[in-house]
């Protein structure tokens, strides 16, 4: 057994969560005598999501940053091309791309919640521009109705990043649907967990053939696995994303169990919103994410806006003094050490404003009630007695 370094009262921000048959898929897989990519598991994983979402094609990846580094071969950019992305995000939304050669131009978060601002996007369009990477910080989904009718107008591609937003909808059609292709990560922190782990969804027919070419390190051996081929040999760039059986074992065991997982998740995050609620509507902060009308949530984050960075930087520390492991989220890319000298120096105000202020708290399937009510009532006694 693995010692655990943290105080037994310690509250995590994430506590990875067995839904119960993982261990015995993972035995059933090893029995199977097959632990390489693209056996029975990891077929069952995919043939779900295209079953379940309406997807043509599904490839289960070894993480969601691969899912965009496959997203991003797809799109055959050359050098030059511009890519549209947040700024607030994780670094793989750009990097994906930058991989590729392309310039990424950043897009500025909406006034009131972390996703790309929909009405400023047309103004960031030039005749370089081929793709725009909308990401559905927390599950709230982007206005995907507005930017594909952009998209569709300037005949760009769109790519979401859905790395958070599995089981979250928009007007009753599942995240990662909208564009040509989604990114997922089944990361630790995600809804479904397989440790590490992501998946590809090719909702351009056209693309399917090639996707799973790329998958497969540029060979047709998955073509040539369903007797489609004589043999399989090299036929296109492409490299080893496709994930070994165990974590797909894994994977499927979460997949089976993820109405109960996203039940549990509402749970919490509803007793967080109902407690905390008073202290927002009197103004100490905001809460994220918001769900519009049109929009169903995955429950997938709980996070405070806070009235400043040194406010938020102080919460932070009272409930880490108090064992209670509450996170900042992303640095905005555009300030980063990598890429901000390549920015356009435009201002982007709002996703700075949210690298300064937003505060995670702790929100997993096994988070016990007693735990829920220790940090509900630091949050409420850092801001009565400021
Ligand atoms: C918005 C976003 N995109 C991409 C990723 C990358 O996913 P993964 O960690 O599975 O590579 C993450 C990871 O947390 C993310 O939050």
């Amino acid at each position: 057994m693995i010692p655990s370094p943290l105080p037994p009262d310690f509250i995590p921000f994430n506590r990875p969560h067995l839904a119960g048959p993982e261990l015995e898929y993972i035995r059933q897989a090893v029995a199977a005598g097959k632990l390489s990519g693209n056996g029975l598991f990891t077929q069952l994983c995919q043939h779900f999501f295209e079953q379940h979402y309406g997807i043509p094609k599904v490839l289960l990846t070894t993480s969601g940053t691969d899912a965009l580094e496959m997203a991003a071969l797809l799109l055959n950019l050359e050098p030059g091309d511009e890519v549209i992305v947040p700024s607030y995000t994780f670094t793989s939304t750009a990097n994906a791309f930058v991989l590729r050669g392309a310039r990424i131009v950043f897009a500025d978060s909406g006034p009131d919640h972390p996703n790309l601002d929909v009405a400023q996007l047309e103004t960031l369009i030039t005749p370089r521009t081929r793709a725009i990477v909308p990401v559905h910080y927390g599950g709230q989904p982007c206005d995907m109705i507005a930017l594909l009718a952009l998209a569709r107008r300037y005949n760009l591609w769109v790519v979401e990043d859905a790395a958070q937003a599995i089981e979250a909808r928009f007007q009753d059609r599942p995240l990662g649907t909208f564009g040509h292709l989604a990114a997922f990560s089944f990361h630790e922190t995600k809804n479904l967990s397989a440790g590490e782990g992501g998946m590809l969804a090719v909702n351009d027919p056209e693309l399917a053939a090639r996707a799973e070419i790329i998958w497969e390190k540029g060979t047709n051996r998955a073509a040539f696995a369903r007797g489609e081929a004589a043999r399989y040999e090299w036929v296109d760039v492409g490299s080893s994303f496709l994930p070994s059986e165990l974590n797909a074992a894994y994977l499927w065991a979460q997949v089976e169990a993820r109405d109960i997982i996203q039940e549990q998740r509402k749970r919490h995050w509803e007793t967080y919103a109902a407690a905390l609620a008073p202290l927002a509507a009197a103004g100490a902060f905001g809460l994220l994410p918001v769900s519009p009308d049109d929009s169903q949530p995955n429950w997938h984050l709980f996070a405070l806006v806070c009235k400043s960075e040194p406010e938020r930087d102080a919460l932070l520390e009272f409930l880490r003094q108090r064992h209670i492991l509450a996170v900042f989220h992303y640095l905005p890319l555009h300030r980063s050490p990598y890429y901000a000298s390549q920015h356009d120096g435009r201002l982007l105000p709002h996703a700075d404003r949210f690298g300064r202020t937003l505060l995670r708290l702790p929100l997993y399937h096994d988070l016990q009630p007693e735990q829920q009510n220790r940090v509900i009532e630091a949050v409420r006694t850092f801001y009565e007695t400021r």
